[in-house]
């Protein structure tokens, strides 16, 4: 059973795909009407990852912790079933996006920044904490798992140890994956199944880290995928992102889904004209809280222990007075436990795939 499993690994270590493809869409147009336009970013802009930004534009999960300080936005994997992840609001249609930054060490730690759309439609950079002389790419159309010929690897200086700049430059006509100024790939649209597996519909930027070689809520197949179990007191595990640049092939208010039918033709995708509220937000001065969240870890604690001081009075005379807003509270409570068991689900999602076999794990990898 052992010897079966190891070289089905063997095998598929060539075979398989370099990146996971993510499995979660709330609605998929191609079957489903009246999902949600999408907000264009439709034009250009450098996001500057060491200032927080608003939170209309970038969300933020509550699996493991994002933190903004002076270097970047860390991803920080501490512990079993961290999965620290940050997405943007707005999308592209076609474009370009250049992300620097610096992946996760530690063994079975995974570090990703990809586009998708929420048809599945996916780009991907993605990286091993165990490997340090590779990256990987990836691409899925509609997401068909279905062949595991995607996925490229190319050979770098550690990914880990310094900041690189991974840039994506998409069109209707290829995809091309840029390295610190080199192209390592490029896809035409006819080499994805004829169009049919090429990712062409808008898309979102999605970064994040995960633990693969968590043994406590992955298979034993996922885990020798990510490169090996976690140990988890050897971390904190840190992904870091200095600066992205995104830049919409669009001029555009919004996308829709009006005209989608299951084909997922980028030619079905209503370009909606207008002023860009995404555009507008991130262009905004930051607000105070955004100014205190920007400033040093010493800074933040000086002023913490000045407000804790003037919270504790203030609690007194809300937990008196205050019924009402306590109720509040709760409810602003029950929505964050709400949306934390929807991404938990999601991560159960995406990993019972996993294990399923979607990726390439089927069967013999069951020890
Ligand atoms: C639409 O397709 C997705 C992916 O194949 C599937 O998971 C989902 O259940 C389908 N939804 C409907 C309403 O058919
Ligand atoms: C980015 O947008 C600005 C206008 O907002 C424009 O002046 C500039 O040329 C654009 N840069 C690129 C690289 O498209
Ligand atoms: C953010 O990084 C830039 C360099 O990329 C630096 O000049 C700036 O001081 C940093 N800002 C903060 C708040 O650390
Ligand atoms: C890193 O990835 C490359 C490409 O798949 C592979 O050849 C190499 O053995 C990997 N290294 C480690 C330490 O896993
Ligand atoms: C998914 O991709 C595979 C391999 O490229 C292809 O054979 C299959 O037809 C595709 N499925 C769909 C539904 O397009
Ligand atoms: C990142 O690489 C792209 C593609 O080579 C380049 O256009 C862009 O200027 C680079 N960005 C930075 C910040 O160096």
């Amino acid at each position: 059973m052992l010897a079966i499993t190891l070289s089905a690994l063997a095998v598929l270590a060539g075979l398989l795909p370099t990146a996971l493809a993510q499995t979660h869409t709330d609605c998929n147009p191609l079957n489903t009407t009246g999902c949600p336009d999408m907000p264009a970013l439709g034009g250009n802009y450098t996001f500057d990852f060491n200032k927080t930004m608003s939170e209309k534009i970038w969300t933020e999960s509550n699996q493991g912790s994002v933190d903004r300080r002076d270097d970047g936005t860390t991803f920080t994997i501490e512990g079993s079933g961290d999965a620290p992840t940050l997405k943007s609001t707005f999308y592209l249609f076609f474009g370009r996006v250049s992300i620097i930054m610096k992946a996760a060490n530690g063994q079975g730690i995974v570090s990703s920044a990809i586009l998708q759309s929420e048809c599945l439609d996916e780009i991907d950079w993605e990286f091993l904490g165990s490997n340090t002389t590779h990256v990987m790419t990836n691409y899925f159309g509609k997401g068909n798992t279905t062949d595991y010929t995607r996925g490229k690897e190319f050979a770098m200086a550690a990914p880990q140890e310094d900041f690189h700049n991974y840039t994506l430059d998409w069109t209707a006509e290829r995809i091309q994956w840029w390295l610190d100024g080199k192209m390592l790939r490029e896809l035409k649209y006819g080499e994805a199944l004829g169009g049919k597996n090429y990712p062409q519909t808008p898309m979102n930027i999605r970064l994040g880290s995960w633990s693969g070689g968590d043994v406590k809520n992955n298979d034993p197949g996922v885990v020798e995928w990510a490169g090996g179990a976690t140990d988890f007191k050897k971390g904190p595990f840190v992904m870091t992102v200095r600066e992205i640049y995104a830049e919409d092939y669009h001029t555009a208010k919004t996308y829709s889904w009006a005209n989608m039918d299951a084909t997922g033709d980028w030619q079905k995708v209503k370009v909606v004209e207008g002023k860009s509220e995404s555009l507008e937000e991130a262009q905004k001065p930051h607000g105070v809280k955004n100014r205190i969240m920007a400033l040093s870890q010493t800074a933040k604690i000086a002023i913490a222990g000045g407000v804790l001081g003037f919270v504790l009075i203030l609690s007194c005379f809300i937990t008196i007075c205050c019924v009402k807003q306590r109720r509040a509270g709760r409810k602003e409570f029950a929505e964050i436990q709400a949306q934390e068991d929807k991404e938990a689900a999601e991560l159960r999602e995406y990993k019972n795939k996993m294990a399923a076999g979607h990726f390439g794990y089927a069967g013999g990898n069951r020890v």
